[in-house]
Formats: C-alpha cells, structure tokens, sequence
C-alpha cells in the first residue's frame, strides 16, 4: 500500500534501475508574491534545484538512472562532458562521489568568459571538491583532448561509462518523464502548461515523451538558452522521443507530438547573461527567495515573465515554472551584477 506521502512511478518508468541520488518528490510551491506583482495565472515552481545533490539541479534525476546503468555494465569510471560551469559536470561528479566511480569531466570552454571566477569558482571549485578530475579544452581541440584521456583510462584498464553531456540520452531523459509523473501525482490542481530551461534536449524530451505515454495535456514550454539555432534543439528533441519510443515503446506516433520551443529569451550566446535574465534573477530572490542562474533558470524565468506579462496565459491558469537549478554558478558570474 502506497500512503499519501509517496510517490510510485508507472510501471514502465519503475521497471528501468535506479540509484537513489535524489530528495523527491521535489517540493511544488505557489509563488504568490511573484504572481500577484504580475497579474495574471497562478505561478507554481516545480523546485528540482532542491535535489538533494551538492545543490541540486535537473541532472540529478538523469543521473538516478544513468549511474545504475553505469553500475550494472559493471563500470568503475565515469566520463561526461560539458562545458566550464556545466551543472550536470558537478551533479555526475557528486553522484560518482555518492557511490564510489572514479569522475573525469572533460570541459570545453565555449563561452567568451575569461575572469577567475568564471574559470575556477562556482561549478568549478564544486568539481574539485567532489574530487573529480577536470580536463578543459577549447572546442578546436576538444576531440584530440578526449582521445588522449580515453586512450590513458583505456591502458589503466578502467571501465569506462560515458554519459552524454546534459545526461540527454533515452536512459537520462527518462528521469522528466519521471518528474512530469511526480508532479501531476502532487499538484492540488490540473497542471495544463510548463515553463522550464532547454538546451542539450533531455529534459524536455523526458517530459514530451512522460505527458504523451501517460495521457496528459500539459503544454510544455522549453525556453532554448543553448542553441544558436532553435531548430536544432527542435531536431534533437525528436530524434530522442524517436529513440525513447524504439526503447520503451508506451507511445503510439511520436511524429505528432507537438515540440513548444521558445527562442526570444536566449539572447546574444549560451552562458551570457541578458538584461531580462538579470532581471527575472532579482524578481525571484526578492520577491520569492529564491536563487536562479543567468545561464538556464533565469533566462527561461524571463520567457515565463514576459509570456505572461503579453498576457499569453489565461488569468485562471495555474502554470508550473520547472526550476531546473543552476545556482552554483552564480558566483562565477559576480562581474554580471
Ligand atoms: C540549471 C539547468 N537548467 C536547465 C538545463 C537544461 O536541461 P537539458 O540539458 O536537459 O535541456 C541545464 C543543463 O543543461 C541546467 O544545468
């Protein structure tokens, strides 16, 4: 017997291994200060940057299944990517703390950003705590740096498992549909629309592919921070629902599932702050309490604050802001403010 407290996932998200990593179910919580300075809908956080893991973030549930696949290949070594200040680079080393691989995290540094900070505090000071090994390469050499570390873990006889940067594969992606299961069995109301960060395509594809095989009818926003070209988030995201749908079946024409990209918040490149980022940052953490990052959450926060101020919501609305993390960086970009 489940109590009201628990929450049991359906049983084709059940059926694949997990690692407990994660705090769940997230909390889900009115923002009621935030609402009312805006006027419209009902304004909810899904707060998945309260993981439980060294801060938290959206990679932890990726992780969850990511990691037991890692252990049942009988893997000893975990190599992901991402760029410098990735969070999904510090959750995989926390969760490889957690319960004992060895993390290297091969990093390119694709942002224009250059001070200390950037380069050594936030994520990356986290990285060296949780006793990763860190390698940062520009994109030009990046393939020739993951070769020579490859081939030296290779002749250590390590056993390797490489996570995807973003955990986005069909195992991590699995971890939204999860959460989109999570948060319809907690919600005191029908959710209808969703506003959260995009960028290597995993998350919102878990949530498409959970929304679809569960039956629900929740409009999922992504707000893209990462992608110069907006299609190529859209490509990525049904390329993954094609391959979830080959592994796990549940859903019927994956063709017709819609795939709701919002561009108007990514601003002049992924990593740099803009204005209404900067901005939605402060109207969360003085209105709410609440700290965001001017990478992901505050960048989609803006989309989900200007949306509502053109008035695209329906007033009666409750929308569920995914607040996806990202708050370890903030101090790697003190120079924004
Ligand atoms: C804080 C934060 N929010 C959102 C995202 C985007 O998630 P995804 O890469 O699954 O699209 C990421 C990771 O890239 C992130 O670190």
């Amino acid at each position: 017997m489940t109590s009201p407290n628990s929450f049991t996932a359906p049983d084709w998200l059940a059926a694949l291994p997990t690692t407990p990593l994660g705090h769940w179910p997230t909390p889900l919580e009115p923002l009621h200060r935030l609402s009312a300075e805006l006027g419209g809908p009902q304004i909810w956080v899904k707060r998945d940057d309260c993981s439980g893991l060294a801060t938290g973030g959206n990679k932890t549930r990726k992780l969850e299944y990511l990691i037991a696949d890692a252990q049942l290949q009988g893997a000893d070594t975990i190599v992901s990517y991402g760029a410098v200040q990735s969070n999904h680079a510090r959750q995989t080393a926390a969760a490889c703390a957690k319960v004992g691989l060895d993390c290297h995290l091969l990093l390119s540094r694709r942002v224009d950003r250059s001070d200390q900070n950037y380069l050594h505090n936030g994520n990356m000071l986290f990285n060296r705590l949780l006793n990763a090994h860190v390698y940062t390469f520009d994109l030009d050499n990046f393939e020739d740096g993951r070769k020579n570390v490859m081939n030296t873990l290779e002749q250590q006889d390590k056993t390797i498992y490489e996570i995807p940067a973003g955990g986005s594969n069909a195992i991590g992606a699995l971890g939204y549909s999860r959460c989109i299961s999570e948060l319809v069995w907690q919600a005191p109301f029908t959710p209808t629309q969703i506003v959260h960060a995009s960028a290597s395509s995993g998350t919102q594809a878990g949530l498409v592919f959970g929304n679809a095989a569960l039956g629900y009818d929740i409009d999922i926003m992504g707000i893209n921070v990462f992608h110069p070209e907006p299609d190529t988030l859209k490509q990525r995201i049904s390329s993954l629902l094609a391959t979830m749908q080959q592994r796990f079946g549940v859903v019927q024409s994956i063709e017709k599932l819609p795939i709701h990209i919002n561009h108007a918040y990514f601003g002049g490149a992924y990593g740099q702050p803009t204005a209404a980022g900067l901005e939605a940052i402060t109207m969360f953490a003085s209105l709410e309490g609440i700290l965001l990052d001017p990478v992901y959450s505050g960048k989609a926060a803006a989309g989900l604050i200007d949306q509502i101020t053109l008035g695209n919501f329906d007033d009666h609305e409750h929308v569920v802001f995914i607040h996806t993390g990202g708050a370890a960086s903030l101090s790697a970009y003190d120079s924004a403010w």
